[in-house]
């Protein structure tokens, strides 16, 4: 059977995903698709308009009114709502925060999973979420499931928020990172999870040139290795 030309890549939050999928789109020229984006322009969204991220039914409704533009660009998913560009304001810590919470909701996953897919459906997409194997694209070539411990993944995200100029601790951050693990691996719907047919990969001691050559490799075995009779896969 030819594999899906899709790559998803699930994990916890700093895990290293959106780095690696936007390499690996660039490597073999490919869609990148953040999955994450779609949850945060709508958790920025009720912030904007006062509608409470823990309100199930005031969710669902605002995910279903949404007027969502998702461009999936070779930099970063580029997100406007009613035609408005508000990707530059997606990842404060506020939005993170209520991401995970808003995420929770049946209904809302349900709205934007019609979104991913329709998004995903040409193939030739490498996309990264939290339940990109298990639910959206069970059909993906290749699934990859990025670990590293929360201390590890504290410290990247603190530096790209310093980065950024966001004025967190390291505390804070390590904090945020181990109240939204929790959330995002208990809630009912679709929680973080890795495939059982998920290559597990741990980046808690490795770099991401490192973690880029397993990618590759584990792409190479799945894709292009010779098959028994000696054609090609895919
Ligand atoms: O990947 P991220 O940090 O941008 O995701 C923000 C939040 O969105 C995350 O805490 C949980 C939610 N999310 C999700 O539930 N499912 C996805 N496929 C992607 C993100």
């Amino acid at each position: 059977m030819i594999p899906q030309k899709i790559v998803t890549i699930d994990g916890p939050a700093g895990a290293g995903k959106s780095t690696l999928a936007r390499d690996l789109a660039k490597y073999l020229g490919w869609i990148y698709l953040d999955t994450g984006a779609l949850y945060r322009a709508l958790a920025l969204t009720a912030l904007s308009r006062g509608v409470d991220c823990g309100d199930r039914e005031a969710s669902e409704s605002l995910a279903a009114r949404l007027n969502l533009t998702v461009s999936p660009e070779p930099q970063g998913t580029v997100i406007a709502v009613d035609g408005e560009n508000i990707t530059e304001r997606l990842r404060a810590p506020e939005v993170s925060r209520m991401a995970s919470v808003i995420s929770a909701w049946p209904g809302v996953r349900e709205t934007l999973l019609g979104i991913q897919r329709s998004l995903g459906e040409r193939g030739e997409v490498v996309t990264e979420g939290r339940d990109m194997g298990t639910v959206v694209f069970p059909q993906a070539g290749l699934k990859l499931f990025l670990q590293a411990s929360p201390e590890a993944r504290a410290r990247r995200r603190h530096l790209e928020l310093a980065a950024k100029g966001e004025g967190v601790t390291p505390e804070e951050v390590l904090r945020d990172i181990v109240a939204r693990d929790q959330a995002d691996s208990s809630r009912a719907v679709s929680p973080l999870a890795a495939a059982p047919d998920a290559v597990l990969i741990d980046s808690t001691n490795l770099d991401i040139e490192a973690v880029f050559k397993v990618i590759i490799r584990a792409f190479h075995n799945r894709f292009v290795a010779p098959s028994k009779n000696g054609t090609l896969s895919a």
